[in-house]
């Protein structure tokens, strides 16, 4: 393959895109951003009648009452039609799935967009003579395998609501989303492989789904092996697949009806589950894979997230497909069986858009003696997101994986905004290490101080959105209207939407994200609430209270540190081991203290408040501050003996 060099770079250690990376890409002028700003609505109406299909033309753009807004209002359309249907012609035989399962000696799997077509038209046809109705929710639970994008666009085939959970969680953490959602029907698998050894999902579902509304299970057979099964309940998905049509009417939807639900961490004890709408989302998914990844014929995606993220929604299957890509999914873990098995899968697929995290960077870093040793020549475009990348996690992936000749595109962006909402495009750059990029064009992101001025550049503050709002955008928190208004509109108030991000912008408009504000820590990425933490270790019996702070790690950027106080016990390995199990049942392995503390008492104020801030700071081993405020002084230099002799 003929190597390109896709950028230059200037002085200060600033790069841009060569001219002929420019030549080749969708989006090469700056132009764009002041033609967008000037009309927002107006640029995404274009945006939309151009990359999506729809059955029926809007009659309103864009309507906004506080704390709600749509888009497209009156337009209708199919999602699954959007990204199968429209493909048949030309992209019949093209590949739309490649599936790398874990271990390299089985066979992978490459499903067309004819044999995806097929696929989802049948389990559609499943879904609905089982009885699943339009705006009714579906629950998936299902590992890295392509019955994931197959049962997602089922659901959106037939107007269901797809609420997906990432298979690592909890039997617990699927039990309440189940429960919230009322969910009947659930996709799952008989269990999926982990470092060579095998997991059984099913049994996690088995235990999910009792005193739920679940009625029905259909189970996908990955691993074969032996696992509980209810005859009336239980439905092998090959079973049911095989007796099915093999077409099935998309049903037209409107642009506000709801496409999914996904759950995240919000800084309560309860997730909330961010309700994603159908126009507006595919208009956002569309237009950002193709911009950001200059997504063209030839392209291999390789985006690395598991599909129970956002980023698994939007760019391993509604992105990629709606612009007629190839998405790769892996199943198992980069390091598997050896370090180097991601070099492995580029190479053997010859992947050009490679999108990940820094925590994986870190990772394939750390053990990056071989890296070298891989023709990396395919490789256009790499991409990170889901936290801060730091200098040297940005400079290693630039030099090793791209060979300083691949434009790195750090993308910001949440499971509420849909889509990418912060990044260079290739076309234009510019790529400056731990720099995020520009507001997409029309959109409008900015830095507010605590009293909601705008913050000059340079300085660090509040990131947030003004109207109109990115068209991808949540339209709420699943049956908590309230929550919805608190947690992202109440900061600034009307017409603000608070992201609960910090972050400093450059006189050039490149913001530099700084980490969230609230109390939520990205651990390798994944997004966990301490509090919801708390409440998970504060169910064990002999634990009084306890407090979750996030400390900085080397390879995960961060990591829960827990401070626990017991009732009438004392501390021991046992009860350490018992704590760690706590947030694995109730959340999931991600979610698993780095360390446990014991200690008599935790820092508070006189009414009763955990000073989080004393904590954190001994954590990091800095000066505590005041603590004149202190119900309890004392117990600040006990807690730092406690921490200092681990
Ligand atoms: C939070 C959202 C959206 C994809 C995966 C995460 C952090 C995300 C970046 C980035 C710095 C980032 C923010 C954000 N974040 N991308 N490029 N640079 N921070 O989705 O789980 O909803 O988490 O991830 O803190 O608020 P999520």
């Amino acid at each position: 393959m003929k190597k390109i060099k896709l950028i230059q770079k200037s002085k200060k250690g600033i790069y841009w895109p060569s001219e002929e990376l420019k030549k080749n890409a969708w989006i090469n002028k700056n132009t764009i951003y002041k033609k967008a700003e000037k009309d927002p609505v107006k640029f995404w109406e274009n945006l939309a009648a151009e990359g999506i299909i729809w059955d029926k033309k809007w009659t309103k753009t864009y309507h906004e009452k506080h704390p709600y807004f749509q888009w497209f209002i009156g337009g209708k359309l199919n999602a699954s039609y959007n990204c199968l249907d429209r493909h048949l012609k030309d992209k019949k035989n093209k590949a739309a799935i490649i599936w790398e399962p874990e271990s390299p000696e089985e066979k992978n799997r490459v499903l067309t967009y004819h044999d995806l077509y097929s696929e989802v038209n049948k389990l559609a046809n499943v879904l609905k003579n089982l009885g699943v109705k339009k705006g009714e929710v579906v629950g998936i639970y299902l590992p890295m395998i392509p019955e994931g994008q197959i049962a997602m666009l089922a659901c959106s085939r037939i107007g269901a609501i797809h609420c997906v959970v990432f298979s690592a969680f909890s039997a617990e953490s699927l039990k309440y989303r189940l429960k919230e959602t009322r969910t009947k029907i659930l996709i799952t698998a008989d269990g999926y492989y982990r470092k060579g050894e095998i997991l059984n999902l099913k049994a996690k579902a088995d235990e999910a789904v009792k005193k739920t509304k679940v009625k029905k299970i259909i189970v996908v057979k990955r691993t074969g092996i032996k696992i509980n099964w209810k005859k009336e309940r239980d439905f092998w998905w090959h079973d049911l697949t095989e007796k099915a049509d093999s077409y099935c009417r998309p049903k037209i939807m409107d642009s506000e009806d709801t496409l999914f639900i996904l759950y995240t961490s919000g800084t309560t004890g309860k997730p909330k589950g961010i309700i994603h709408t159908t126009g507006g989302y595919l208009t956002q998914a569309y237009w950002t894979a193709k911009w950001d990844f200059n997504l063209h014929d030839d392209d291999v995606l390789w985006s690395t997230s598991d599909i129970g993220w956002i980023t698994g929604h939007t760019y391993c299957c509604y992105g990629p497909l709606l612009n007629g890509a190839t998405s790769l999914i892996y199943e198992g873990m980069f390091n598997y069986p050896q370090s180097d098995r991601w070099c492995e899968i580029i190479e053997k697929y010859g992947v050009t858009v490679f999108y990940t995290s820094p925590t994986a960077i870190r990772m394939f870093a750390k053990h990056g003696d071989n890296v070298k040793k891989f023709d990396f020549a395919s490789l256009r475009i790499l991409g990170s997101v889901g936290e801060p990348i730091d200098k040297e996690a940005w400079g290693w992936f630039f030099q090793n994986v791209g060979r300083k000749r691949c434009p790195l595109i750090d993308t910001w962006w949440q499971t509420e905004t849909g889509g990418t909402l912060i990044n260079s495009l290739p076309g234009i750059g510019p790529f400056i290490p731990t720099m995020a990029g520009r507001s997409f064009p029309g959109t409008r992101l900015t830095i507010f101080d605590d009293d909601g001025n705008v913050l000059p550049v340079n300085k660090e503050g509040n990131l947030v959105q003004l109207s109109p709002f990115a068209p991808g955008m949540l339209r709420g928190v699943y049956k908590n209207p309230k929550k919805y208004l608190e947690t992202y509109w109440n900061k600034f108030g009307k017409g603000i939407y608070f992201t609960s991000d910090g972050a400093w912008k450059d006189r050039q408009g490149n913001f530099r994200i700084t980490g969230r504000l609230d109390d939520i820590i990205k651990i390798a990425g994944h997004r966990i609430s301490t509090a919801e933490l708390e409440d998970a270790i504060t169910r064990h019996p002999l634990v009084a209270e306890c407090a979750v702070i996030p400390q900085s790690h080397e390879i995960k950027g961060s990591v829960p540190i827990a401070l626990v106080v017991l009732k009438k016990a004392k501390p021991s390995l046992k009860l350490t081991r018992e704590i760690v199990k706590q947030a694995e049942t109730f959340i999931g392995p991600i979610a698993r203290p780095e360390q446990v503390f014991f200690v008599e008492d935790l820092p508070k104020t006189r009414s009763g408040k955990i000073m989080r801030r004393i904590l954190r700071n001994i954590l990091a081993d800095k000066p505590v501050g005041d603590i004149s405020t202190l119900a309890n002084p004392e117990s600040v230099e006990k807690i730092k003996k406690i921490v200092s002799k681990s």
